[in-house]
């Protein structure tokens, strides 16, 4: 994560239909593989800005936005299936150099006269690369190296024009050029890991190929973004509604920035949140941002919808319509009967949001359950999304960027609905809630103390609707089991669970029952995701 921040101390541009061309930008089309937003992602970490775009994508588009060079991703396709995603020759056209990586080198091949068929044996993960003539865009790279390969079409001999310049032992054409035209082609992935060279290879293609002067850095998006609010707003009134997470954090700041004091933002404490979560909100916001803020302690109304609901959907719909109610009467709030009320509203939306909802220009619709605790499409506000381009990373790299507190900036990810949904099995109860938190403070205190709190993607407890027998101190327990739950991860579409050292698991635990008279028992969760959820709920 240090790395990729350190790189995404880089850069900012503007979304399709949302935001007009950058100085800088590569293409990446997406032919529908797994990696295709990693290609955006390593692009950027090299310091240009980078998105990913339908394959469909109108050549039109692309050539409004003048990118500096155009990506082909990867694909599950062959060229031969009927209807396999096809190459607009316009794409050459462009007067920018093209680069095809695995399926978009196959693509390339296929369509200039070069010969593709497939191979008896697929090639998948790590294999051997040997560079026979580096040309431009290996040169400088060793001979021999490792490289990471998923393909079962190979290509064979290049078009008329192209030079080979590697193989590896089932791709007798691993990697391909043709200066003169600016097109280029790598059967491997440069964008995972297993690629060792990858990062140099893309750094190649970007500042020698396509002349990128990768200057695009946190402060660009800060001073891109400011301008834009202001654009965007002109004098109008903002709200924001303050999760505590980092995306809403990072996204109230860059409009209060833009537009002063004409933003409000509002921080419905639910009572759900972590120890002390709601008093760094406030305190950060309001006196150390002097961000106007509406602080509501709705903790009460929140228990009330909540008594009696045991099943997590429910909880989740309860939490969900009871904050819109209390969101919408704080809205009304600052409307002074003049008419002049909020006119937009500030969300933070991620790029990975974007591209999960199917990339697009309209508004993202975030999965579903990640909405709750979110507002819903019908309030009549205009949205302001200043993030919407930005992966998880680079809005960590603007927070610092702002002079956001380090603990807001690398908060870990938090569901809206908060601890309710950590109380599984049964009703999220005042009394349960204070057991939960209090377990939760003493696993952040310790793992914050191991220096892990940052490796993690998330570390917390769950508290199940279970009691179990216990003896401390000569006299029988009946307390509550704390499940200790800590996960890493890179987007939690997939986890494994932290091996967290035993002598820290044994403070944790230890403290946990020595310190919080409800608890006699300590277990850890070692389920990874698939087949587990990161939640348990
Ligand atoms: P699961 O449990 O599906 O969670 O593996 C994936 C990630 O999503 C987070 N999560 C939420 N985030 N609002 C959010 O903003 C929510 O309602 C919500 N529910 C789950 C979860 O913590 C994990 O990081």
């Amino acid at each position: 994560m240090t790395d990729a921040l350190a790189a995404a101390s880089a850069p900012l541009a503007e979304r399709a239909g949302t935001m007009a061309a950058v100085s800088e930008e590569i293409v990446v089309l997406d032919y529908g593989g797994q990696y295709s937003q990693l290609i955006a992602r390593r692009v950027r970490d090299c310091g240009v800005f980078s998105e990913l775009l339908p394959h469909t994508t109108a050549l039109s588009q692309i050539a409004e936005r003048k990118p500096r060079g155009v990506i082909l991703s990867g694909g599950p396709a062959s060229v031969y299936a009927p209807g396999a995603p096809r190459l607009d020759r316009g794409l050459l056209e462009l007067g920018v150099p093209v680069m095809g990586i695995c399926y978009g080198m196959q693509l390339l091949m296929h369509e200039l006269g070069g010969r593709v068929e497939q191979a008896e044996v697929g090639e998948f993960g790590r294999s051997e690369l040997t560079v026979a003539e580096p040309g431009t865009l290996l040169a400088g790279m060793p001979r021999e190296q490792t490289c990471w390969m998923s393909h079962r079409d190979t290509v064979f001999a290049p078009p008329p024009g192209f030079t080979t310049l590697a193989s590896s032992l089932s791709s007798p054409v691993a990697a391909v050029e043709d200066v003169a035209r600016g097109i280029y082609g790598i059967q491997f992935h440069p964008e995972v890991v297993h690629t060792p060279y990858g990062q140099e290879i893309l750094e190649r293609f970007l500042a020698e190929i396509c002349a990128c002067s990768q200057t695009w850095s946190a402060a660009s998006i800060v001073t891109e973004q400011i301008r834009r609010i202001r654009e965007q707003v002109g004098d109008a009134k903002v709200i924001c509604g303050l999760s505590g997470g980092v995306d809403s954090s990072v996204a109230a700041l860059l409009v209060h920035r833009a537009v002063g004091e004409q933003l409000t933002c509002v921080f419905v404490d639910h009572g759900l949140m972590r120890k002390d979560e709601g008093e760094q909100v406030v305190s950060a916001f309001r006196d150390t941002f002097n961000v106007p803020l509406v602080a509501v302690d709705a903790e009460s109304r929140f228990l009330r919808v909540l008594a009696g609901v045991t099943e997590p959907e429910a909880k989740r719909k309860a939490i969900g319509a009871e904050f819109i109610r209390v969101f919408e009467e704080e809205a009304h709030k600052l409307d002074a009967g003049d008419g002049d009320g909020p006119r937009f509203l500030v969300q933070g939306t991620l790029y990975s949001d974007v591209i999960e909802s199917g990339g697009g220009t309209g508004a993202a619709t975030i999965k579903s359950h990640h909405n709750v605790g979110g507002l819903p499409d019908d309030l009549s506000f205009d949205l302001v999304e200043p993030l919407r381009a930005l992966f998880k990373d680079e809005v960590r790299a603007v927070g610092a960027e702002l002079g956001l507190p380090d603990r807001l900036v690398w908060r870990q990810p938090f569901p809206g609905p908060g601890l309710a949904i950590r109380v599984v099995g049964g009703e999220a109860t005042k009394e349960r809630l204070a057991v939960l938190r209090e377990a939760d403070h003493i696993l952040q205190e310790e793992i914050r103390a191991a220096g892990l709190y940052r490796e993690l993607w998330q570390s917390f407890c769950v508290l199940p609707d279970v009691r179990t027998v216990g003896v401390q101190g000569d006299e029988r327990t009946y307390g509550y089991v704390v499940v200790v739950r800590a996960v890493t991860s890179d987007d939690a579409m997939t986890a494994d669970w932290a091996r967290l050292p035993y002598d820290l698991l044994e403070t944790i635990a230890s403290r946990m029952i020595n310190e919080l008279r409800e608890v006699n028992r300590v277990v850890l969760d070692i389920t990874s995701k698939p087949p587990g959820t990161i939640e348990w709920e």
